[in-house]
């Protein structure tokens, strides 16, 4: 279980730049109110996921591994704009795509293998890119 939590304080890890008073350094990727409800939404759907994935794994359901992670998938990006996807900075998208690709693996494995400490390995991979993003892009609204 302790592997689970050092998983989350990963997730949301206080870095340098989150410490209260000073200036948030981070590259800003202006949005329109729309697509910044959009990214966030999305960005929802992943925690929630997340929360289901974990949840599954600790009762050694594989199935409902797989079925979570899957909904996390490339498929989760079909949903997106093309006028958002313009919006959104390269490194963005890429490491979008890398997450989603993961979780599609993470389907993949969980329902061929049934491993769970497998999945959990790659669980934390993946997590690591959310901890990448998160510490690389703000999103502010846009004045247009
Ligand atoms: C490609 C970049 C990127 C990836 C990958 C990413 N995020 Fe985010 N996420 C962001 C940005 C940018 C924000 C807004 C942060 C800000 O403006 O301070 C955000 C915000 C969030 C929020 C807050 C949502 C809200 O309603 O305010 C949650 C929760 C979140 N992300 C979870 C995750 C999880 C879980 C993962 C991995 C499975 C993940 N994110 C992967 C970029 C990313």
């Amino acid at each position: 279980m302790n592997r689970l939590v050092c998983l989350f304080v990963m997730l949301f890890a206080v870095t340098p730049v989150a410490i209260a008073g000073e200036a948030d350094t981070r590259t800003v990727i202006e949005l329109s109110p729309q697509h910044r409800a959009l990214v966030l939404n999305e960005m929802r759907q992943f925690l929630s996921g997340l929360q289901q994935i974990t949840a599954a794994l600790s009762r050694d359901d594989m199935d409902a591994v797989t079925e979570a992670a899957r909904s996390l998938g490339v498929v989760m990006s079909h949903q997106v704009p093309a006028d958002l996807k313009q919006a959104l900075p390269q490194g963005f998208r890429t490491l979008g795509h890398q997450v989603h690709s993961q979780f599609d693996q993470i389907a993949l494995d969980a329902e061929s293998l049934g491993d769970s400490s497998h999945a959990l390995s790659q669980l934390g991979n993946t997590l690591t890119q959310c901890v990448a993003c998160h510490n690389t892009y703000q999103i502010r609204l846009s004045n247009r």
